[in-house]
């Protein structure tokens, strides 16, 4: 019975402090976030934390749907990508000739402004990973793993490019589903 209770305890802990419980595939598995896999594309959509209890999460909030005050209008190709702190993602509009393009929102519709909202966090082994303005790349200070403005892997250890959320842009305004995180492809 003790033995119940601590563990219980344990895991209460685990559940109530893991920031983002689907960055760690083991820590994932063990608390049942599984991936959806898309049957005709294979691309993989992960809850992020408390997916589950997903209706308790309000917007604003990460593992929520962010409104953005600045319109789509206002972001140019050559700005230097927004964070946003709360939502830990990046806004940056790509031409149309980039080499990653905007994943497709819900309904799977890729924005017509070609604006993408970046994962901020590394998929090495999890650091925030910072837009180096002068470099025009965002790198990593952990480890150095480097990539294009639009997600593209350039070096390091990570295993792929950045992740992304899906974003939708309605009459000028862009909503993230910090809650839909779409994996970066894998380098080989
Ligand atoms: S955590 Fe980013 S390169 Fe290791």
């Amino acid at each position: 019975m003790a033995g119940s209770a601590a563990l219980l305890a344990v895991a209460g802990i685990v559940f109530l402090t893991a920031p983002d419980p689907s960055a760690d595939p083991l820590l994932g598995s063990v608390l049942g976030f599984a991936a959806d896999v898309d049957e005709n594309t294979g691309e993989k959509t992960y809850p992020v934390a408390g997916g589950f209890a997903y209706p308790r999460i309000k917007a604003g909030t990460f593992g929520g749907i962010f409104t953005l005050e600045q319109k789509a209008s206002i972001f140019t190709e050559g700005d230097p990508p927004l964070l946003v702190p709360d939502g830990k993602f990046y806004i940056a509009k790509v031409p149309p000739n980039a080499s990653v393009k905007p994943v497709p929102d819900e309904d799977d519709r890729v924005n017509a402004a070609n604006i993408m909202a970046i994962y901020q966090v590394c998929p090495h082994l999890g650091c925030l990973v910072p837009y180096i303005a002068s470099e025009r790349r965002f790198i990593c200070p952990c480890h150095g793993s480097t990539y294009e403005r639009d997600t593209q892997y350039v070096r390091g250890p990570a295993p792929r490019n950045l992740d992304q959320f899906r974003l939708t842009v309605v009459n000028d305004t862009i909503v993230v589903n910090t809650g839909q995180r779409v994996l970066g492809q894998p380098h080989s």
